[in-house]
């Protein structure tokens, strides 16, 4: 696999920064030893078959962590008449729940009963982003599942429409600080976004402007001929990093040409400590990979739920 060799020499160990809460690296080791062996193989394998899985278990994982704590709330289906997270608004991209399935699966017939859903998708959202090339940090462990789940909640993730000062507030809400909100949009460095999530930049912006003139003007008529007269395709989109399906800087890069595609990745640049992180981030790809991984860490230890569940998308 062309792909293994080129991450190989990518990977750069990150010693671990302080953790709170009752979270800890070894907490499986005597209990699950073969833990993280097996999750790396489930994302390993749907992988190599869907390229766009690194991608949606990335954000499954920030979409986890920000409604209810990182407790699998997210990967729990809908029942009776309670919508779960997975159909609520913003669901036009979550998939790949079956690789965590998978993970489960394999989780269970070693050690039953042991390892919850939040853990497995903390570690497969790591696992992406080291096969995809980026860094790779020691997960700490121990979270456990939740068991609710409601549609109506996802109304408190951010959206791409958000400006500075609601992206803070939205972080801040979570404990997590402006470095934490410019590092963690890194994640935009994978996947695909449909029309829908950057259609107020090209169309009908506001009263003076039909287009948002903070988008690079090329870049805006390549993005409305993709999206307004081309393909009116449900599907329809843009891939958020068009110049590699690596995990590496150029995210930053691409927003300090105005390229960036949503309004909220824009915005990074419209508060000065935002600026200074984004133009460090696109001039060093260590300090991005550094600042990624401290954050993930922190990201992935917002406090969840109650019970370790048997399948993941059912509570017990
Ligand atoms: C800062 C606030 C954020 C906003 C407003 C935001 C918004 C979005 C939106 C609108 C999409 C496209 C959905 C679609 O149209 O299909 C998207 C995709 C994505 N986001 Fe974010 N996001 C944010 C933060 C994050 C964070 C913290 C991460 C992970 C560390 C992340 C990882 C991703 C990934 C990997 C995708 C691509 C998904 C795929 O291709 O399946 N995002 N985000
Ligand atoms: C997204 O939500 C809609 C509305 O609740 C639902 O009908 C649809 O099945 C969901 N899509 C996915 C992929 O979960
Ligand atoms: C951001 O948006 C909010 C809500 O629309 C608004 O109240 C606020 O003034 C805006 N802030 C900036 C810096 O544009
Ligand atoms: C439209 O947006 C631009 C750029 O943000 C701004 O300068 C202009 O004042 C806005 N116009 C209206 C009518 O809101």
């Amino acid at each position: 696999m062309a792909f293994m060799a080129t991450f190989l020499n990518l990977i750069i160990m990150f010693s671990v920064v302080p953790i709170g809460k009752s979270l800890s690296i070894n907490y499986y080791e005597k209990t699950c030893h073969d833990l993280e062996f097996i999750v790396l193989k489930a994302v390993k394998d749907a992988t190599s078959k869907d390229k766009t899985v690194p991608a949606a278990l990335l954000r499954m994982h920030f979409h986890d962590c920000f409604v209810r704590g990182c407790d699998a709330s997210v990967l729990l289906n809908s029942k009776g008449n309670n919508k779960a997270e997975k159909d609520g608004p913003p669901n036009i991209s979550l998939h790949a729940f079956y690789v965590i399935d998978n993970a489960k699966k394999a989780l269970e017939a070693k050690c039953p009963g042991v390892v919850s859903c939040a853990d497995i998708l903390a570690l497969a959202a790591r696992d992406a982003v080291y096969l995809s090339g980026g860094p790779k940090w020691d997960v700490p462990k121990g979270r456990k599942d939740g068991r609710t789940s409601k549609a109506s909640e996802t109304r408190q993730l951010p959206a791409p429409t958000f400006n500075i000062s609601q992206l803070q507030k939205s972080f801040s809400q979570r404990a997590l600080s402006v470095q934490d909100l410019v590092a963690l949009s890194g994640g935009h460095t994978l996947g695909f976004s449909h029309c829908s999530s950057f259609r107020n930049r090209i169309q009908n912006f506001n009263a003076t402007h039909p287009v948002d003139p903070s988008l690079n003007p090329s870049f805006a008529a390549k993005l409305k001929s993709t999206c307004l007269l081309k393909n009116k395709a449900k599907n329809a989109g843009a891939t958020m990093d068009p110049s590699s399906t690596s995990f590496d800087n150029t995210y930053y890069k691409l927003i300090l040409q105005q390229k960036g595609l949503f309004s909220s990745d824009q915005a990074l640049l419209d508060n000065p400590n935002t600026k200074r992180l984004v133009s460090k981030f696109a001039a060093s790809q260590e300090a991005f990979y550094k600042a990624f991984a401290k954050s993930m860490i922190k990201m992935s230890s917002i406090n969840g739920g109650q019970e370790v569940r048997k399948d993941c998308r059912k509570i017990n």
